[in-house]
């Protein structure tokens, strides 16, 4: 019964029905005093702007059942929730941030082949709304789930069950050390409707934690560019808080150290060498983070709304707003060439790309982003890297991807790169489902 309530009560919120979810929430936890209904009710009376309300339905849950970890995390999100609405910076972070995405869809708009797939309309729109109740500063625990932080969750998902075998050959003792946070409830809420971060529950958080703790001795065991080593994960975005040895860990620091000793390996690239990246759909600037820290290395990125505001935020913050030049509109390479000069980072719209010049970058990276695009935006940007390239295109994806929205498949061979030779093609070693790739110049190309 319990079970009809919240899915009707849910069908009727998601469809807009805010009333109607509201008279059967109310009337099931009048009846019962069930405390999911009454979190549920909490939930929709905060997101129809009755914070206080909400935080009295709670109270009362609390008071009856003082152990009910899931109130007290909806409590606490309600209570952040409202007191960052009246927060003078958080408005001016959100005010300067939709300023971005706005000027970012209108450069789109303007040349409408790069305009993001509908997959990745639907989540931009559930990024938006996640950014701008929760705040920028806690990106790591919403946005950032959707790109490498995975909620590593289900015991059944392909990477966890990769990384239960890695452990289970290495039996990495630190792994049992780890310590993980409690969260509250502000976090990844994918349906406003089901008001719920799925790291509030202790199964999904000991599975997390296991996943990313075994990563991050894996990746630590062959870090050797120094790079794990060497870069600490920042307290900025609020990552989800895991400690080894009291020190944060994190899924995105990992990645990030897996993916440059790869590259850095194969291209026999030293961390003073002084290169120009580009990376395309770039997440919150994870790479950037890491090159930016460890390496005197430069570093482009292009990506779409709202990812963009929140990789220019983050950079930003990290490294100063000297360092970074930062989206703009512009018609031509010359008018931007002299500033652009000075910066360490920068941020472009896809279309820009159209106005790089030949053999303008070093390296350019894709990590999990060029399947999520349409297929037109695939082919451009696989016939205009090798053009704006001069030295290797480095691409990390799945090997067979359905797009759930738009409904393309996208196989292995789709992301070949026209003229230029494959010198490192091999499976994931963590993720048996995606497969890593560096394209280089072929002779004479
Ligand atoms: C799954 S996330 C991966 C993020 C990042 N590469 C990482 O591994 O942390 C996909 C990325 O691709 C970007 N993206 C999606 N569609 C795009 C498009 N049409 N053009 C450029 N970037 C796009 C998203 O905004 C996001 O940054």
């Amino acid at each position: 019964m319990i079970e009809t309530v919240l899915a009707d009560s849910g069908k009727a919120w998601a469809a807009g029905d805010a009333d109607g979810a509201f008279v059967i929430l109310n009337e099931a936890y009048n009846r019962t005093l069930n405390a999911r209904v009454g979190i549920r009710l909490a939930g929709l009376l905060h997101d129809c702007g009755h914070p206080d309300k909400a935080l009295g339905v709670i109270a009362a849950i609390v008071v009856r059942e003082p152990g009910n970890g899931f109130a007290l995390a909806e409590y606490a999100r309600i209570l952040r929730e409202k007191r960052l609405a009246a927060d003078p910076e958080h408005r001016a972070d959100i005010a300067a941030f939709k300023a971005t995405v706005a000027a970012a869809w209108a450069a789109l708009e303007a040349d409408p082949m790069f305009l993001p797939s509908q997959f990745w309309r639907g989540i931009g729109d559930k990024h938006e709304r996640m950014l701008t109740t929760q705040g920028l500063g806690n990106f790591k625990r919403t946005v950032g789930h959707n790109y490498q932080n995975w909620l590593l969750i289900d015991p059944a998902d392909a990477q966890v069950a990769r990384l239960a075998a890695i452990w289970g050959a290495k039996r990495y003792p630190q792994v049992a050390l780890n310590t993980l946070e409690l969260p509250d409830n502000a976090g990844f809420i994918w349906e406003r409707h089901v008001p719920i971060y799925p790291l509030t529950d202790e199964t999904a958080r000991s599975v997390y934690a296991f996943a990313v703790g075994t990563l991050w001795e894996y990746v630590l065991e062959n870090d050797h560019h120094g790079f794990l080593r060497d870069v600490a994960e920042e307290t900025l975005g609020n990552p989800i808080a895991l400690r080894r040895q009291g020190k944060l860990i994190s899924q995105d620091h990992a990645h990030s150290a897996r993916e440059l000793n790869l590259l850095f390996d194969q291209l026999r690239l030293g961390r003073q060498d002084g290169f120009t990246i580009l990376e395309l759909g770039a997440g919150q600037g994870r790479l950037a983070e890491m090159l930016g820290k460890a390496t005197n290395f430069r570093h482009f990125i292009v990506d779409i709304p709202p990812t963009i505001g929140v990789s220019q935020w983050y950079v930003s913050k990290l490294f100063g707003d000297d360092a970074v030049f930062k989206f703009r509109p512009f018609n031509d390479w010359r008018e931007i060439e002299a500033e652009l000069a000075g910066k360490r980072f920068a941020f472009f719209t896809p279309n820009q790309t159209r106005l790089f010049p030949a053999k303008s970058v070093d390296i350019t990276i894709n990590i999990c982003s060029l399947m999520e695009m349409t297929p037109g935006q695939i082919a451009y940007f696989l016939g205009r890297i090798p053009e704006i390239t001069r030295r290797a295109f480095y691409s990390r994806q799945w090997k067979n991807w359905q797009n759930p929205v738009d409904g393309n498949i996208v196989l292995k061979p789709d992301f070949a790169v026209p003229g230029w030779r494959p010198t490192y093609d091999r499976d994931d070693d963590v993720h048996p489902e995606l497969f890593a790739q560096i394209w280089e110049p072929a002779a004479g190309a």
